[in-house]
């Protein structure tokens, strides 16, 4: 099991051709309402979309297994599992013996004990449906006390979103299968993956992750700080190859006296920031502006074009075609998976106290 929090614990299980996937979460308050049409509801964004998606069948019905009663969560530890519906690994015994460049196959095969590749095994993307419905009762949660997470595409291959997006936008952005903030980028962003599918290939994807409502001094300082342990949990999520907050990289080219997020009163007598280079966070902790983070998700390593491989039963050098199910495009799935895993960490964090 795979664990993310110290006081609101959320431990991941399953394979992806295994029965189910689920999750254990602790912590859960007595007396939680524990909403199962939302999961179900954030479930369903999570799920491949036609065209742009897999042709795997995922139904996606959690089942809470313990820990609720009525809706009502009743301070055991709440468990989920998700039954997987399609186990037909056939499609994936080659890669025992010819490991896919860029999936976890060679490091995972060569590593002892042997993992269980056959679907992607542990390190597949199906595991993030168990994240994100326990992810959907930490949102409850949060909203409960205002703070609001919504996260969409800012990019995918080239095409590229403008930054400024707030919630209102994020909101939008579900109606659309790329998960775009307006119908024009999702039609650019469509045509995008399409066209890397057609050539039996894939493309990379841009999230981002607004957080709106957290009180100014949220968050912990060094590891603890709310920066580090969202980065951290980003990197947990399969696919990830980098995590950014506010300006980013890009705020080594700005001199101080242009990224530092000046403070001024509002009308109301609250503290704001003119504007938002920081993302947020300063010295690990809220600073009034909403929280704004980037996730670089990597295309997906399976594709179906020819590939250079090893054969690790023969020793020679080999090609690899890859058939079978694939997303040609990681990030618009990734989306749900995004605004999950930051929902457990911000009530992981509230409930330290942080
Ligand atoms: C929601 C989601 C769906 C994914 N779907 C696929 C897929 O269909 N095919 C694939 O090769 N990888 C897919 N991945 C990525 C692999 O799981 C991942 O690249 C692999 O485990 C190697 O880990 P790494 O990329 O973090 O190094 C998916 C990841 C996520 C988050």
């Amino acid at each position: 099991m795979y664990t993310l929090g110290k006081k609101f614990r959320f431990s991941l299980f399953g394979k992806s051709h295994a029965r189910c996937v689920g999750c254990i979460l602790e912590g859960v308050p007595q007396g939680t309402p524990v909403d199962y049409e939302r999961m179900c509801q954030e479930l369903a964004l999570r799920r491949p979309s036609k065209g742009i998606g897999t042709d795997r069948v995922e139904k996606d019905l959690p089942e809470i297994v313990c820990g609720v009663a009525n809706g009502i969560a009743d301070g055991n530890p709440i468990i989920i599992e998700i039954a997987n519906g399609d186990v037909d690994d056939s499609k994936y015994l080659p890669f025992a013996e010819t490991p896919r460049p860029g999936h976890a196959d060679l490091p995972a095969l060569l590593d002892i004990p042997k993992f269980d590749i056959c679907g992607g095994g542990q390190f597949s993307g199906r595991l993030t449906a168990a994240i994100v419905a326990a992810g959907s009762i930490a949102k409850d949660m949060l909203e409960a006390k205002d703070i609001r997470i919504g996260a969409f595409c800012r990019s995918i291959g080239d095409v590229k979103d403008n930054e400024g997006r707030t919630i209102a936008d994020v909101d939008a952005s579900k109606q659309y299968p790329t998960r775009a903030c307006t119908a024009e980028l999702d039609a650019k962003m469509n045509d995008c993956i399409m066209s890397a599918r057609k050539d039996a290939d894939s493309v990379g994807g841009v999230v981002e992750c607004i957080i709106e409502g957290l009180p100014i001094g949220f968050g912990g300082i060094w590891f603890e700080s709310l920066d580090a342990e969202l980065a951290r949990g980003m990197f947990g999520i399969p696919a990830c190859k980098g995590v950014e907050f506010g300006k980013g990289f890009d705020i080594t080219k700005m001199r101080g006296s242009q990224s530092n997020d000046a403070y001024r009163f509002d009308s109301d007598g609250k503290i704001i920031t003119k504007t938002n280079n920081m993302g947020g966070i300063v010295g690990g902790m809220a600073d009034g502006a909403p929280v704004v983070f980037r996730t670089a998700f990597k295309p997906t390593p399976s594709i179906g074009a020819r590939q250079e491989t090893v054969n690790l039963k023969t020793c020679e050098n080999a090609d690899l075609v890859i058939k079978g199910r694939h997303d040609p495009c990681i990030a618009p799935r990734a989306v749900s998976v995004v605004e999950a895993v930051t929902a457990l960490i911000l009530v992981d964090q509230m409930e330290r106290g942080l």
